[in-house]
């Protein structure tokens, strides 16, 4: 005898509790594509939900002593550059309801810092941003909702190359040849095949603001129906798919 309400897309995702666990939603795409922009964006519009940023930036392996001295050939953009376990023992804690403790990355001497941390409390909505979260599946099946950003590959360069000299500390020559001879290779060979996980693909970035309104409206379509289903135990929600 409770009320159906049609709705779009996929179940809230439940935790085994029955409590509701939080919308986690991955934000894939080369380096400088607008990753951290479109997050930004889609964060500031959910001003009304408690909403968390991971980078996966922040889970880099640190350099030894001997990988510093020859970082010209240090492969960044391999998924092996990245502490995934570490990644995934944090996201256990946050969708657990948990406040963590994110590392905090310094890309100008390649390590994390030992004695600060981010702290990330308990949210809504954790969105995971990086170039390779949709790489490997334990990281995916997290994810509830999957976006990848997409920029042309000279404009990423031509902001890469501004971006990596302003705030990375790094000269042009090094960061010409860190692309050509590992973080083109690594984008053919790992980020644009898992482009066929996204749910939703963004061209042109953070200037899409139709698209960047689009996932908004989805994302508090799915909030209001985790609150009516706390609100009301005996609502029904029917679910239908739908495409942007
Ligand atoms: P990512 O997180 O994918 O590396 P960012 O969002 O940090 O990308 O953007 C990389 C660089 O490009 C930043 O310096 C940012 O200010 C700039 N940028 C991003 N989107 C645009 C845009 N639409 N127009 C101009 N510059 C942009
Ligand atoms: O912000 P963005 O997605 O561009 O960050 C990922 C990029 O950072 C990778 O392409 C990698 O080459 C670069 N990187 C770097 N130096 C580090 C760590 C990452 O140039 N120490």
């Amino acid at each position: 005898n409770g009320t159906l309400v049609a709705a779009p897309g996929l179940a809230f995702p439940k935790a085994e509790d029955g409590t509701r666990k939080p919308f986690v939603i991955g934000v894939c795409g080369g380096t400088a594509s607008g990753k951290t922009t479109v997050c930004d964006a889609i964060i500031q519009q959910l001003h009304d939900h408690r909403v968390a940023l991971v980078n996966q930036d922040s889970f880099y392996h640190g350099l030894t002593e001997e990988q510093s001295e020859h970082v010209q050939d240090y492969n960044f953009d391999h998924p092996d550059a990245f502490d995934t376990d570490r990644l995934l023992e944090c996201m256990g804690k946050l969708t657990s309801g948990q406040s963590v403790n994110i590392p905090i990355y310094d890309f100008k001497n390649h390590r994390r810092c030992s004695e600060n941390f981010r702290k990330v409390n308990e949210s809504d909505v954790i969105i995971l941003e990086g170039i390779l979260v949709f790489h490997d599946q334990r990281v995916r099946d997290l994810m509830y909702m999957k976006i990848f950003v997409d920029a042309d590959a000279d404009t990423r360069l031509a902001r890469r190359v501004r971006r990596d000299t302003v705030e990375r500390g790094r000269d042009v020559t090094s960061v010409l040849e860190q692309y050509v001879r590992f973080v083109k290779p690594a984008f053919d060979a790992f980020v644009l095949p898992s482009k066929k996980y996204a749910d939703v693909i963004i061209p042109r970035g953070g200037d899409n603001l139709v698209a960047i309104d689009l996932i908004v409206q989805h994302i508090n379509t799915k909030l209001g129906q985790h609150n009516l289903c706390k609100a009301y135990p005996n609502v029904f929600v029917v679910h239908t798919t739908f495409q942007i």
